[in-house]
């Protein structure tokens, strides 16, 4: 018989693919923590605070604890009270994974039929000499012409450059890439085209490195959008852009230059080229889309905030500053509305809310959150400015998510009556600040342990860590010295109230999109919630603070990147592309300025619900 720490299981770990060899007996949270997997654990695995939930996929496993029903598990398990009895495969979302691994899954991939708009033609041309005196553009030609049957028209002058270069250096074996009747490049013959997918945030560039034959994403990587130094919001950057007739173009540049700059970061991690990227989409909300394009933004930035254009837009990317392969094409998806962008209707073609037989909500959470309802054969959109609070920003301690962020806070029963305060930081650095989900969780646990009133104030008293300063009381979640904190961490009256305006404009929004359809809250079958902030964020804490409706957790799917991973499909797939056009085309965009529905509901959101704070 084996002895007690002989390995006789084998735990898989979904989606990260990492696997141990464990004792039988063994938590799911040791089984983790041997296999490599970055689990959460704020209490320690003592089973009180419920961030280390995971879902066991197959496998036998030991039955849940007095501390799984306490805590309204919805079909998840505690990894740290959970017992492996066998082999067994494991599901972690992402909320319950610490920073640095979550990086790992942002924006996980939907299979897709690979149908890129691009192919690629291996040909040996025939070298010239003093007998055949044709021009290389013409062997090219007919090279393609008469050994794979294709007839190209145009060939840009930049792509014979490339080719003049690329034939002699490789003794004259070439691919082309060819789209339509335009070879876009010229390519070492065993070279796969690369493609290029960009999510252009307020914020942030998310990029896709993607190998057009393989549909493999070969790296993935974010930047800030340098437009930053302009503003953090779409108004500010649409009030420097009015501002001089110079400042469009500068903010345009600055975009395609911060693009450029992802493009060779992603290209030096995979080894390959800019060159050898041919094809890239774009996706980003409607002021970013028309900045990048050099339209006028005025019409943006007052009522009734119209697009100039809204339709798809086809173009070399050259057009717009882009360093890529010499011809290479650049598509933009098309826009709903002034503040309701491709990003958008990405969105809803990578997680597939267009198809849905269910009502669902979806969400992408940012600067500017983007609301969908799909209910009854009919797709409504919203978008409510949200603000910055949850990137850190307009946060007194506030940061974004890097090392050192407090990112889970929970308060855990104390011997002595007061609850404890455990806190995880991104990778167990000393605590320096507190991120958008360590802001959204320490709230939430300031509501259940009557440390907030409804309002949003402070209780004085009601905690050992809140004291009062000059500027009214608040709660220190991390004192200086306390794991080498550099200083105090704080929760103060002004970053509730910044949460509570978020808050507050999420759920309005959904309201309004219900009402507009007919439903109660409770009639909401699935919640799918995209963006960085959004897929890592404590549903329990969303719902505990009242910006996500109360239905059961389980029906929250946290899904990362979508407009990412939309704009990954639409380079993969031409009728993807196709696919997003009849998207923006069939969602009915609901405007939200002015509008007294989404006024009244937003009042009453300010205020946190009651519930939070009856235990
Ligand atoms: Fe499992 Fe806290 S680590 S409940």
């Amino acid at each position: 018989m084996a002895s007690p720490a002989t390995p006789t299981c084998t735990v898989t770990f979904q989606p990260l693919g990492k696997r141990a060899r464990v004792a039988d007996g063994t938590t799911l949270l040791e089984a983790a923590r041997l296999a490599g997997v970055g689990l959460n654990g704020v209490c320690g695995g003592t089973g009180t605070c419920g961030t280390c939930r995971v879902h066991v996929v197959t496998g036998p496993v030991s039955p849940p604890t007095a501390n799984e029903t306490a805590l309204r598990m919805e079909g998840l398990r505690l990894a740290c009270e959970t017992r492996l009895l066998g082999d067994a495969v494991v599901d972690v979302p992402p909320a319950s994974m610490t920073a640095p691994q979550r990086a790992q899954v942002e924006g996980r991939e939907r299979p897709v039929e690979l149908a890129p708009g691009v192919r690629s033609y291996d040909l040996t041309l025939a070298p010239p000499t003093l007998d055949d005196l044709r021009a290389d553009s013409h062997r090219l030609r007919h090279a393609l012409q008469h050994v794979h049957g294709v007839q190209v028209q145009t060939l840009h002058p930049a792509v014979a450059g490339q080719l003049a270069r690329m034939a002699r250096a490789a003794d004259w074996r070439i691919r082309a890439i060819v789209e339509g009747d335009e070879v876009l490049a010229v390519l070492p013959d065993a070279a796969t085209p690369l493609g290029l997918a960009v999510d252009v945030g307020t914020t942030k560039l998310a990029g896709y490195l993607i190998d057009l034959a393989s549909g493999e994403t070969l790296a993935a990587a974010g930047a800030m959008n340098p437009q930053i130094a302009y503003g953090e919001d779409v108004m500010a950057r649409i009030t420097h852009a009015m501002a001089d007739d110079v400042h469009p173009a500068e903010l345009q540049r600055l975009l395609a230059a911060g693009i450029d700059h992802l493009c060779d970061e992603l290209c030096a991690a995979a080894d390959r080229d800019p060159s050898e990227v041919v094809e890239a989409v774009l996706v980003g909300n409607t002021c970013m889309h028309h900045l990048f394009l050099g339209l006028p933004v005025r019409s943006l930035g007052a009522a009734p905030y119209v697009p100039v254009l809204s339709e798809p837009c086809h173009l070399r990317a050259a057009e717009s500053g882009l360093h890529l392969a010499p011809a290479a094409r650049l598509h933009l998806l098309p826009v709903i509305a002034g503040f309701v962008g491709a990003d958008h209707v990405a969105m809803i073609l990578a997680t597939g809310i267009h198809e849905s037989t269910t009502v669902t909500l979806g969400l992408d959470i940012g600067t500017n959150t983007e609301i969908v309802l799909a209910a009854g054969g009919r797709l409504l959109s919203c978008s409510c400015a949200s603000g910055p609070a949850f990137e850190g920003a307009h946060i007194r301690d506030g940061m974004r998510a890097a090392p050192g962020a407090i990112e889970r806070v929970r308060l855990a029963a104390g011997a002595a009556g007061a609850p404890v305060l455990e806190y995880q930081t991104i990778e167990d650095a000393p605590p320096v600040g507190v991120c958008g989900s360590g802001v959204l969780d320490a709230v939430a646990q300031m509501l259940r342990a009557h440390i907030l009133e409804p309002t949003g104030a402070l209780r004085d008293g009601s905690h050992p860590r809140v004291r009062v300063t000059e500027n009214g009381p608040e709660m220190v979640l991390a004192r200086k010295g306390e794991r080498d904190a550099p200083r105090d961490v704080a929760i103060t009256r002004s970053d509730v109230n910044q949460l509570q305006l978020a808050k507050a404009a999420i759920r309005a929004g959904t309201q309004v999109l219900l009402e507009r359809a007919g439903l109660a809250e409770d009639q909401i079958e699935r919640v799918i919630v995209a963006g960085a902030f959004g897929t890592y964020l404590d549903v329990g804490s969303a719902i505990a603070i009242g910006m996500f409706p109360p239905v059961a957790s389980a029906r929250f799917q946290q899904v990362g990147n979508a407009a990412g991973m939309g704009a990954r499909l639409c380079l993969l797939s031409e009728p993807h592309r196709e696919a997003a056009q009849r998207v923006a085309a069939a969602v009915s965009y609901v405007e939200l300025a002015g509008n007294p529905d989404f006024t009244d509901a937003y009042t009453s959101a300010l205020m946190f619900p009651t519930a939070a704070t009856e235990d």
